[in-house]
């Protein structure tokens, strides 16, 4: 076994895997779960790994890493991020992939503070790395039901991506060669704007200020963290943070990505 990835239980891991199937021989992968239960029929080797425990037995003897970055609050994600990092150097791991965040190292989505941290931690270890900063997914901002689309955006855009085409572009990344110390920005083919999603979904759009969007968020019961990082991500979109396309996806992935109306359209 050569490649492991973590977080193959969740949205973005699972497609990974799937994708990388495609590209790489069963028995030279496997993946680490909190919950291995879950992950019996992925058809690899399941390894048990919480990054808020020790990680030694669930990373020996990998060579590539492919890090899935988690949630929770800024300093706990932190933590956990560099736990896993110093767990893969202690065991000799090669490579690390880590899905990080666009523009990570500049970025002022509150949110890159710990995807600068973590690439900086994986930097300074030595070990060769290919850093995936992801847009944000299409996914999302699919509206469900057929209320109006209320944001903090204004009339920003984001070049959004799906979720697959970056599942994808992580395997192309893990099954062919010539990705060392390489930063992928990793973005749709097209910046779109809420009202454009909106009228593709037959919907209309709602601004609102970023408050107004924070407490709306918070009366849906999402805990407060949360609220507030997605506010600002729509806040930051108003003022044009995310709306830079990037050539990187379809590169890697040989052909243009998939457009906010195709998911819109469940393709
Ligand atoms: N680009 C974007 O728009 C966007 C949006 C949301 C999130 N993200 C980031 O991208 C990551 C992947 O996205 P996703 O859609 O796949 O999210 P997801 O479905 O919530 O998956 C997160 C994965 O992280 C695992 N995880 C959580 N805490 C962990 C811990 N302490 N130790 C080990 N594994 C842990 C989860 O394990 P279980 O399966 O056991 O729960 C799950 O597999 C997220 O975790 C987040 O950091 C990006």
């Amino acid at each position: 076994m050569t490649t492991l990835i973590t977080g193959a239980t969740g949205h973005l891991g699972s497609l990974i895997l799937k994708h990388t199937l495609e590209r790489v021989p069963a028995d030279r992968l496997a993946v680490s779960v909190r919950d291995p239960e879950k992950a019996e029929s992925l058809g690899v080797e399941v390894r048990a790994g919480d990054f808020d425990g020790p990680l030694a037995d669930t990373f020996a003897g990998v060579e590539t890493l492919l890090l899935v970055s988690v949630d929770g609050p800024d300093e706990i994600r932190i933590g956990r991020h560099l736990n896993a990092v110093r767990a893969a150097a202690d065991a000799g791991v090669r490579h690390i992939v880590y899905t990080s965040v666009t523009d990570a190292d500049t970025s002022p989505l509150s949110l890159a503070a710990v995807h600068k941290a973590t690439e900086e931690a994986i930097r300074a270890t030595g070990i060769t790395f290919t850093f995936l900063r992801n847009g944000m997914y299409h996914e999302n901002y699919l509206p469900h039901g057929d209320g109006p689309i209320v944001t903090a955006a204004g009339d920003g855009r984001i070049a959004s991506a799906s979720r697959d085409d970056l599942a994808l572009a992580a395997a192309v990344v893990l099954g062919t060669p010539g990705h060392e110390n390489a930063v992928y920005e990793l973005t749709g083919p097209r910046a779109w704007s809420f009202d454009e999603l909106a009228a593709a979904a037959g919907t209309t759009h709602q601004p609102v200020t970023e408050a107004e969007r924070v407490a709306g968020l918070k009366g849906f019961g999402l805990p407060d963290f949360v609220a507030e990082l997605l506010a600002d991500i729509e806040v930051n979109i108003g003022r044009g943070v995310l709306a830079e396309v990037r050539p990187d996806l379809e590169k890697l992935i040989g052909r243009a990505p998939v457009t906010i109306e195709d998911a819109v359209r469940g393709r």
